[in-house]
């Protein structure tokens, strides 16, 4: 019976003299170790055995598995380390300093607006949070006053995961955990001010204005008489900021359930003048920073003494915001991966 042991390691140190690469080498794995490869089949004699050979027999068939498991282990390191060095050596060939043929690549024109209003407001003291895109329900709704079949959520219907997760809909999902994270400002110090671009996803259909996959740009200030003027300041600001020009503004009522009172901040449309177009939907108006009070309750479930505390919270859309600034025309532009289209931006 030892033979057969003898003959099956002499035929696996022949097979991998021969292998030349990490196929074959799996294909021998699988041909001695795999479920019906050679070892495993002979281990299967051992209960046609009687004690004593089953004893032995088992033995040195555990031994031979144990072999040819590690010569197979470092085969495939030799393999590996053989493989970086040739890259290594490759690399030392390449000469970094002859010009590159590629052409150079741009920034992206909605990474261009969010670094120019990540600057505007830092400058006045803005924290910048990244928020995460997969979010629990809580944090998307409950934690911002949309509780489960609140007629809100129809608005933003998304992509929920399967363990119950889902892409969030809007950069409001990160309040709760930034208000948890840096609490209300102690007693002399100045409010908090914090602001959190990120992607947003909903079930849409795709069309000139709307997009399954967007930007938004979400900004908080809480402090002890924090009030609608200093909200209409900072939307000021950060207007003629990006626009570096006069641009007519309109403000209206806007409910959502996590601000009180709420606004809708709408611009005159940029490619039209206020005509009408596609992308407006022909109202002549955009629709570019909800914005509000934070409700009590938001406060509340972020730990915030609301009856101390006050804020405000804008969601600015920067994607649409982008199209603005550049007059692109249609949203689908922005993911299409195509440099034609995109390269033109510069600043
Ligand atoms: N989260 C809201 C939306 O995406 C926008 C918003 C943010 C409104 C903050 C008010 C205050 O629709």
């Amino acid at each position: 019976m030892l033979e057969s042991i003898e003959k099956l390691r002499k035929a696996f140190d022949e097979a991998l003299a021969k292998v030349s690469d990490n196929d074959e080498l799996e294909k021998l794995r699988v041909a001695f170790l795999g479920k019906k490869g050679a070892v495993t089949d002979s281990m299967k004699e051992l209960k046609n055995m009687d004690n004593e050979a089953r004893k032995e027999f088992g033995k040195e068939i555990n031994v031979l598995k144990d072999n040819i498991d590690s010569a197979i282990r470092s085969f495939a390191d030799k393999m590996m380390n053989a493989q970086i060095e040739k890259q290594i050596e490759q690399a030392r060939k390449f000469d970094f300093t002859v010009p590159s043929s590629q052409p150079e690549g741009s920034l992206h024109p909605i990474t261009l607006v969010q670094r120019r209003i990540e600057e505007i407001f830092k400058s006045m003291g803005f924290i910048i949070e990244d928020g995460i895109e997969i979010q629990t329900e809580y944090n998307n709704f409950e934690a911002v006053n949309i509780p489960k079949n609140h007629p809100a959520r129809d608005m933003q219907d998304t992509y929920y995961l399967s363990n119950g997760q889902l892409l969030k809909t809007h950069t409001s999902a990160a309040q709760n955990y930034i208000m948890r994270k840096y609490g209300a400002p102690k007693k002399g110090e100045p409010p908090l001010k914090v602001l959190f671009p990120g992607r947003c996803f909903r079930n849409e259909n795709i069309d000139a204005c709307h997009e399954n996959t967007f930007w938004q740009m979400e900004g908080m200030m809480i402090g002890e008489d924090i009030s609608i003027s200093n909200l209409i300041y900072f939307m000021k600001v950060l207007l003629s900021e990006v626009f570096e020009r006069d641009v007519k503004v309109r403000l209206r009522p806007g409910f959502f359930p996590f601000v009180e009172p709420g606004f809708e901040l709408d611009i005159n449309c940029l490619i039209c003048g206020g005509e009408g177009c596609p992308t407006c939907k022909n109202s002549g108006w955009l629709e570019l920073l909800p914005c509000g009070m934070i409700h009590p309750n938001v406060l509340k479930m972020g730990g915030i003494d609301h009856d101390k505390y006050t804020g405000f919270a804008f969601g600015l859309g920067l994607t649409r915001l982008a199209m603005m600034k550049y007059e692109i025309t249609d949203i689908r532009v922005l993911n299409s991966g195509n440099l034609k289209a995109l390269k033109q931006f510069v600043s």
